[in-house]
């Protein structure tokens, strides 16, 4: 038998090349962040300390003291690693005091933690639609790809709704066969634009159907209601919700995410989903540094108030100075750019010239000729890093002559 001279090294290459050739090659910033002095980090690409816009430790948490004591403690106490799968080595206590916090946090009977926020949507999405016989799984178009894999490995039906469109939902529903169970999963804060679901009309749509819905609250949780458990919360429709998914990586400041529901809910995903069962589970210092960082969350306002205020605050300062924000309802401050090698130039003047990193927003990330910079102001901003913040970007597009047409957003949705 012969077989072709496959030269795999060029068509590896050539699919980098074609990121480079559409200016949406992904360089990382060699960053070190420094507790205690958060936003600032030296950057070993410019070999200065910078300012960072772009973190999703949005409160600051990953260097709070409460989270850091936590965590050195119990690596003292227990050691570095989990020592397995759950399903081999058992469940370590931190893991058990933390999905006691979760459930507690949004009101529920039981969570379930997993190593990730991806993880968590991927497995659970998976898990509960391929469970439900001959399922229809409702999806809005702008759902993360964690929600999108899960919900392809499924193999459930799918109808994918216009983004935060109730009536293209209910028309779906409408057209569905009243007797199929019905998901609907979908986002409360979206990530990239910044805007946040129609949650009350959509469980409405769910009674109304007979639907259970899945919640993705992983730019919310921490961040809004009396105790931070979202925006589900802050606008008392947590009961109204099946299944609240979340994650410990962005307000929280550490790692890992969950899901909080039924105990039924939370039973069949940790007995059937494949990406809970078949992994090393989260060590016991991240889970109680997590769990440090929720329960001050719960009891302190603070942090959330400081922050609100800075994300108005720089929303202001920006809009006044002309720069191109997007219409954000949320602590996401997306500026338009509308075109992928004019960002990347942008953040790279921005991090060569004035020390301030904010990462470019690449397709696919978001839509083709949507290119942005995404800021997330931090408490720990204050008024003359917003000044400076404002003054470069004028510099930098004025420079680059960045004036892009807001209407690309209304072509792209
Ligand atoms: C909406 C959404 N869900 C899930 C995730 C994944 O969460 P994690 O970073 O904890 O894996 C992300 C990540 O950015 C996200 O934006």
């Amino acid at each position: 038998m012969t077989y072709s001279n496959i030269n795999y090294e060029a068509l590896f290459q050539q699919s980098i090349d074609r990121l480079k050739s559409e200016g949406r090659y992904r360089v990382f910033n060699d960053l070190e962040r420094k507790a205690g002095s958060f936003p600032h980090a030296q950057s070993h690409i410019t070999g200065k300390t910078v300012n960072v816009w772009c973190s999703n430790d949005y409160l600051g948490m990953g260097q709070h003291p409460k989270v850091i004591s936590a965590m050195s403690e119990a690596i003292g106490r227990y050691g570095a690693g989990a020592g397995g799968t759950r399903n081999i080595s058992g469940t370590h206590h931190a893991m058990v005091t933390l999905e006691e916090t979760l459930a507690e946090l949004h009101n529920k009977e039981a969570a379930l933690v997993m190593t990730s926020g991806y993880v968590t949507n991927e497995a659970a999405l998976s898990t509960l639609c391929s469970i439900l016989p001959d399922c229809i799984i409702f999806s809005d178009e702008y759902n993360h790809a964690s929600m999108i894999h899960g919900i392809k490995s499924s193999k459930a039906e799918k109808k994918i709704f216009r983004h935060n469109d109730i009536e293209h939902l209910e028309e779906l529903l409408k057209a569905a066969n009243p007797l199929r169970p019905k998901v609907i999963a979908f986002e409360s804060v979206y990530s990239m634009d910044g805007d946040i679901s129609p949650i009350a009309a959509i469980c409405d749509l769910a009674e109304k159907y007979n639907a259970i819905t899945y919640l993705d609250e992983v730019h919310a949780v921490g961040m809004y209601g009396d105790h931070g458990a979202g925006v589900a919360e802050r606008e008392g429709l947590m009961e109204r919700l099946d299944i609240i998914q979340g994650t410990l990586g962005k307000a929280y400041g550490v790692m890992g995410g969950y899901i909080a529901s039924t105990r039924t809910i939370v039973d069949v995903i940790r007995s059937y989903a494949s990406g809970f069962i078949f992994t090393t589970a989260l060590p016991p210092a991240l889970a109680a540094g997590a769990n440090a960082s929720i329960r001050h969350l719960m009891e302190s306002s603070e942090e959330r108030k400081r922050h609100q205020y800075n994300v108005g605050a720089l929303k202001d300062m920006m809009l006044k100075a002309g720069i191109p924000v997007m219409p954000s309802q949320s602590h996401i401050l997306p500026v338009l750019v509308a075109d992928p090698v004019l960002c990347k130039k942008a953040s790279d003047m921005l991090l060569n010239q004035f020390d301030i990193y904010v990462q470019p927003i690449n397709f696919p990330t978001v839509p083709r000729g949507t290119e942005r910079l995404r800021i997330t102001p931090t408490p720990n901003h204050n008024h003359a890093m917003m000044f400076e913040l404002t003054r470069a970007l004028v510099w930098v597009f004025e420079r680059l002559g960045i004036k892009p047409d807001m209407s690309v957003l209304d072509k792209a949705a």
